[in-house]
């Protein structure tokens, strides 16, 4: 008999919540959603509320929201969505400074009631508060992993589908490096239907493209007004502990430690990697041309600045 899958979420706002949702719905194992105690009752509300749409949608899944640690203890797979979001008007270091004490107090915790567990981190900075969870943690770089790779490619397929009025599921794309400004697209590893990508488009609307892409986050910020981004975002990370659960072996772009890899010094970055049950199982070099790793090592330079800023705030 295969034992269920323990799935813990830290943080049950918008993308935690949602997380559990698509986890749940897809029978990934049992949830626990946890929150901070001011949050009183909230996880409780939202994992009874999740847990009652059960018979409806029809699966079994024991969802546990808490406030306790001492409910995620042996966890398989633990996402980290604590902390805040972006509002209009907030700077990226607004958020760098309050999550990443967040991520250390998380982390302290996790390390304790879960030690042999595989970390998703989904908190922003992304490239940075996965960098915090493998320093507080001290879990080997395998079993930390961030997302951020999967969302930002779904972003990019998306507008591409839209584009040439096409199914989403013939859109293949790889993006590279941070989750910021600076991702790197990779249009040799882009194609539809097999057809490599500029066969089928102009590469100044590529461009185009991509910029959206780029700032897509930021887009649905400006949108939503209160908050950032979540239905991908959750639908992303997901994947993620489906991969792990299910042992796919996914090849997917995701921020994994990378040291030697792409000459990268140790430091997380947006890679494409085998994600399975032991969590980055490896991960792919990929011959990149000399535009790409101009702008891969650009990127990583950004996620380099923003983890020495790290470093001076907490
Ligand atoms: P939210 O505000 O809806 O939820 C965050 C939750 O974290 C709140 O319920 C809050 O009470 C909880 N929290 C705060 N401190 C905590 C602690 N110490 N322990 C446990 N829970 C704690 O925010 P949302 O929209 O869910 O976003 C969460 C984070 O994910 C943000 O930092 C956001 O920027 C990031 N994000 C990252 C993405 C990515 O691609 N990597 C995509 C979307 C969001
Ligand atoms: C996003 O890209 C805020 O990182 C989040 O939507």
């Amino acid at each position: 008999m295969m034992r269920r899958a323990k799935i813990s979420i830290i943080g049950a706002g918008n993308v935690g919540a949602t997380t559990a949702h698509w986890c749940a719905a897809a029978e990934l194992g049992d949830i626990v959603l946890v929150d901070i105690p001011a949050t009183e009752d909230m996880p409780r509300g939202k994992a009874l509320d999740l847990m009652q749409s059960s018979p409806v949608m029809g699966f079994d899944a024991n969802i546990l929201g808490t406030t306790s640690y001492h409910d995620t203890q042996g966890s398989d797979v633990v996402v980290i969505t604590a902390g805040i979001p972006r509002k209009p008007g907030m700077s990226r270091d607004d958020l760098l400074a309050t999550n990443a004490k967040i991520m250390s107090s998380v982390c302290e915790e996790i390390k304790k009631s879960s030690p042999e567990a595989i970390v998703i981190v989904v908190s922003n900075p992304l490239d940075a508060m996965v960098q915090r969870a493998l320093q507080v943690t001290g879990f080997p770089a395998e079993r930390v992993v961030g997302q951020a790779g999967i969302l930002d490619t779904a972003r990019y397929r998306t507008f591409l589908a839209l584009e040439l009025g096409v199914s989403i599921e013939d859109v293949s794309a790889l993006l590279m490096g941070g989750h910021g400004d600076t991702m790197v697209p990779i249009p040799s590893c882009t194609s539809v239907g097999g057809i490599p990508i500029l066969q089928l488009i102009q590469p100044e609307r590529l461009e185009e493209i991509v910029d959206r892409t780029r700032k897509g986050g930021a887009e649905i910020v400006s949108l939503l007004k209160t908050g950032s981004a979540y239905y991908a975002p959750s639908a992303a990370t997901a994947q993620m502990v489906e991969a792990i659960v299910r042992d796919k072996k996914r090849l997917i772009p995701c921020a994994a430690y990378c040291d030697q890899e792409y000459g990268v010094g140790g430091y997380y970055v947006g890679v494409p990697v085998v994600l399975g049950s032991a969590g980055v199982e490896r991960i792919v070099e990929l011959e990149l041309t000399d535009a790409e790793k101009s702008a891969f090592e650009n990127s990583v330079q950004a996620v380099k600045e923003l983890v020495a800023t790290m470093a001076t705030l907490v």
